[in-house]
């Protein structure tokens, strides 16, 4: 297996992606929004196995925000009902591949009870997988997470001087995953819209013009050979 140029002694342990554009991506070639959310699946799949390849150990995805409930009821019934159907379609590959699917997001009333299911089934298949750990932002809000977690430590009675950044750390939806190092967003926006606020504080952060469906594994390892140009400092003054 070729690492495509990267030096494999820095490979990032987290990746999160926006996976943005689906809907531009159809409509220019005059077809509905939904048939780019049909596309995207394929570079899903690029990004998944190349990141499984290149032994990146975690992999989060946005693939609903806590604000897309504000998109036209059809294209959010599609939206729910797709992600329904390719965890069905595809989990079992993705238990060969070794990958661990896990949930972030809130898990209120709007959010299918069988989707919520289908979520408990994927995570009990593949939990004891040792490979990529591939996690799938649905209904999530970066403020909204805080929130939740605010009111965990707030409902244990935790006194406020015992507060600190690990105490809200510790109450985020997983508390194993580390932050992300680098956060790439496709299709030319150049936001976080509400994507991991708490844990991209330190990530490098690539945005590329590509539209998602265009995304394949050729991008990510460009984009990764990117990240290893940048010299990160924390704060510090590099060297
Ligand atoms: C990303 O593509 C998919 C989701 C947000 C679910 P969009 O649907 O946002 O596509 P654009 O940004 O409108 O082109
Ligand atoms: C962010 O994309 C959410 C997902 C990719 C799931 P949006 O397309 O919803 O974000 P905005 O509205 O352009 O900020
Ligand atoms: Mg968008």
């Amino acid at each position: 297996m070729t690492l495509g140029g990267l030096d494999p002694d820095r490979i990032p342990e987290h990746i999160a992606c926006v996976m943005d554009g689906n809907g531009r991506w159809a409509l220019a070639q005059g077809l509905p929004r939904t048939e780019g959310h049909k596309a995207g699946e394929h570079s899903l799949f690029e990004v998944v196995e190349g990141c499984s390849d290149l032994g990146v150990d975690w992999l989060t995805v946005y693939a609903f925000s806590t604000e897309n409930w504000k998109r036209p009821k059809d294209e959010v019934r599609f939206l729910i009902n797709f992600n329904e159907e390719i965890l069905v379609r595809r989990r079992e590959e993705l238990h060969e591949r070794d990958v661990r699917i896990r949930f972030v997001g809130r898990r209120d009333w709007r959010v299918p009870k069988r989707l919520i299911r289908r979520m408990d089934e994927s995570v009990e298949l593949t939990k004891n997988n040792k490979g990529l750990t591939f996690t799938i932002a649905f209904n999530y809000g970066g403020r909204a997470e805080i929130v939740d977690a605010v009111k965990q430590i707030v409902e244990a009675g935790t006194p406020a001087d015992k507060i600190s950044e690990r105490t809200i750390a510790k109450h985020l939806y997983d508390t194993d995953m580390p932050d992300p190092d680098l956060m790439i967003r496709t299709s030319g926006e150049y936001r976080i819209s509400n994507f991991l606020l708490w844990e991209l504080a330190y990530s490098e952060l690539l945005f590329t013009e590509t539209p998602w469906p265009e995304f394949d594994r050729q991008a990510l390892f460009g984009a990764i050979a990117e990240y290893q140009d940048r010299e990160r400092r924390f704060g510090g003054v590099g060297g």
